[in-house]
């Protein structure tokens, strides 16, 4: 069942995910050479403390870290650690904040030091996916519109989406229906449900440089790209409405 949320529960997902995107400008500034992906996990959850919050993923499946900090190879649920960032990194940062038990998801992707031209591109395509979809995000489409104007937008541009986890409902829980994947599959084998107002969604494409597949490392979390090749995510949690959609994780300045 895809729960519809009231205007009183939209409030606390919006105050959540200011927070979350907050949150996430502070990392982007903190994506520097010679900094430990720990030390921006730790500014994000004292951030996270300091707006009378709590980080919706530490905890969660008992992962042990406010935020995912995923570099290169890495296409999500990186652990935050003691490796120092390195000029050319692709640092991709996703954050959860629960505000009055209601939850806004949402990530980016960065560059530490000197970005290539490759990934620059990388990561804009991968941006460019997300507001593709957006585009789609309105009453009387289903959520596969969704998912084929990020498959198109990364495949027109040579990239590949990775299939094995998709963008997701979300509400006073991190993870509701409907699942979002960023691919259509033919012939369908899943549900399509049909989007209404009041569906609030974490849109977010993960996009590969080389193959769509995946492995997931021996710590049990990180996932990475079964060629070596980067990554890139970009993610918000949105509202349908009968307008335009909103952008729920949204601030001043965001990615
Ligand atoms: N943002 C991630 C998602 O949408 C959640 C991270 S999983 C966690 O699936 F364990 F790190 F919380
Ligand atoms: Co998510």
């Amino acid at each position: 069942m895809i729960k519809r949320k009231s205007s009183r529960e939209i409030d606390k997902m919006r105050e959540a995910g200011r927070i979350a995107a907050e949150a996430r400008n502070l990392a982007r500034d903190l994506v520097q050479v010679g900094a430990t992906t720990k030390s921006i996990d730790k500014a994000i959850k004292n951030y996270i403390l300091s707006q009378d919050a709590k980080p919706a993923f530490l905890g969660y499946k008992d992962y042990p870290a406010s935020s995912c900090i995923s570099i290169n190879d890495e296409v999500i649920h990186g652990i935050p650690a003691a490796r120092r960032l390195i000029s050319g990194d692709i640092v991709s940062i996703d954050i959860g904040v629960k505000k009055r038990g209601y939850i806004g998801d949402c990530a980016a992707t960065f560059v530490a030091g000197e970005p290539s031209e490759d990934a620059k591109r990388l990561i804009e395509v991968t941006r460019e996916c997300f507001y593709e979809a957006l585009k789609k995000a309105k009453p009387g489409n289903r959520v596969s519109d969704i998912s084929r104007a990020v498959q198109q937008h990364a495949e027109k541009n040579g990239y590949s989406v990775v299939r094995d986890y998709t963008g997701h409902g979300v509400g006073s829980e991190m993870h509701e229906p409907p699942e979002v994947p960023n691919f259509v599959e033919i012939p369908r084998k899943k549900a399509d449900p049909r989007l209404m107002s009041g569906m609030t969604l974490a849109i977010e494409p993960m996009i590969n440089e080389g193959v769509a597949g995946i492995y997931v490392k021996d710590d049990n979390w990180t996932v990475v790209t079964k060629d070596g090749k980067n990554s890139a995510h970009y993610e918000n949690t949105i509202l349908i409405t009968e307008e335009e959609p909103e952008i729920l994780t949204a601030c001043e300045d965001m990615p």
